[in-house]
C-alpha cells in the first residue's frame, strides 16, 4: 500500500504544517475540511513541490450523518490519520451560550469520536495505520480560564489513550499530541510567554519524529510535561487559589 496521510483539518495552521512534513517525506495527502476550496493552493504546492498526489475533501466535524460517507468515499485509503480540528472558542461567552460550548465540544471531542472510530476499525482489520489526535495540555487538568475547552480536550485525550489500549494487540499506533503555546490563527493576539510557545512547523517535525518512532504522548515543548506535572500535583485546596 502507498503512504498516504488523511489530515482532517487541513485549513488548520498545525495540520498544514503537517500536511507539509509528511508530504516532504514522500507521503500522499488527502487535505480535508470546511470550505475545502481555501486548500486546493496547499494541494497544488505540495504536489509540486514534492512530487506526491493530493486530493481535497469537504470535511465538517459537526456533520456526523456524513462521515460514513465521507470515509467510505476516499480516494486512497490512507496510512496515517491526523485529527487536527479545534476550537478554543471565547470561553467566557461559552459560559452563557450553550451552542458555542456545544460547538467547542463538537470540534474537539465528539466530533472526533465519531469519524475517529471508523478509521479504528478499518485500521484494527488490516493490523497497520496510525492515528494522530492533537489534543492539547489543557486536558491535562481543568482550569478557571478554560474549562470548557479543556473538558473537550480531556474527553480527547482520554479517547486516544483508550484506543490506544485497544489498538496495541493489532500493531496500530495512536499517538496523543499535547501542545502548550503555538503561534497559529488561534492564539492570534494572545500574549505567549517566549520559552513555552512554539511554531507549527517545529510541532510538525515533533509529530513527524514520533510517527516514526511509534511514541504515545508527546507534548510540544517538552517542558510542558514537566509544568503540567507539577500542575497536576497541586491539591484541590491550593489549586482553587491559584489565577491559572
Ligand atoms: N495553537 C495552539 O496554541 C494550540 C495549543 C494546543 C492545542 N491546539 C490544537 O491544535 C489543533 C489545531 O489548531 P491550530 O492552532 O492550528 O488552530 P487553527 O489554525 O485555528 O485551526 C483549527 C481548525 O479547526 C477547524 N474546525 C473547527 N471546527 C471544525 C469543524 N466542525 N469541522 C471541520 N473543521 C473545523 C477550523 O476550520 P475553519 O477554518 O473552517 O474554521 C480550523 O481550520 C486544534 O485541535 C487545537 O485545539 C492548538
Amino acid at each position: 500500500m502507498g503512504k498516504c496521510l488523511l489530515l482532517l483539518g487541513a485549513n488548520s495552521d498545525i495540520g498544514s504544517a503537517i500536511a507539509r512534513k509528511f508530504a516532504s517525506e514522500g507521503f500522499d495527502v488527502i487535505l480535508a475540511g470546511r470550505r475545502s476550496e481555501r486548500f486546493d493552493s496547499l494541494a497544488s504546492d505540495l504536489s509540486i513541490r514534492h512530487n506526491v498526489k493530493t486530493f481535497v475533501v469537504e470535511f465538517d466535524a459537526s456533520k456526523y450523518e456524513t462521515h460514513q460517507r465521507f470515509f467510505s468515499d476516499l480516494q486512497m485509503r490512507p496510512e496515517v490519520v491526523v485529527y487536527s480540528i479545534g476550537h478554543l472558542g471565547d470561553q467566557v461567552k461559552a459560559r452563557t451560550d450553550p451552542e458555542l460550548a456545544l460547538d467547542i465540544m463538537t470540534s474537539n471531542y465528539t466530533g472526533a469520536v465519531s469519524i475517529l472510530s471508523l478509521f479504528a476499525n478499518e485500521f484494527e482489520q488490516r493490523k497497520s495505520g496510525s492515528i494522530i489526535g492533537i489534543s492539547s495540555v489543557a486536558g491535562d487538568r481543568g482550569r478557571q480560564s478554560n474549562y470548557i475547552y479543556g473538558s473537550a480536550k480531556a474527553g480527547f485525550t482520554a479517547f486516544l489513550s483508550g484506543l490506544r489500549h485497544r489498538l496495541f494487540p493489532s500493531g496500530v499506533n495512536v499517538i496523543t499530541v499535547k501542545p502548550g503555546f503555538i503561534c497559529t490563527k488561534m492564539t492570534e493576539g494572545m500574549q505567549l510567554p517566549t520559552p513555552l510557545t512554539s511554531t507549527p512547523d517545529k510541532l510538525a517535525e515533533a509529530v513527524f519524529s514520533a510517527y516514526k518512532r511509534r511514541k504515545d504522548i508527546v507534548y510540544h515543548l517538552p517542558m510542558w510535561r514537566s509544568i503540567m506535572f507539577i500542575i497536576k500535583m497541586l491539591p484541590e485546596s491550593l489549586f482553587v487559589r491559584t489565577k491559572l
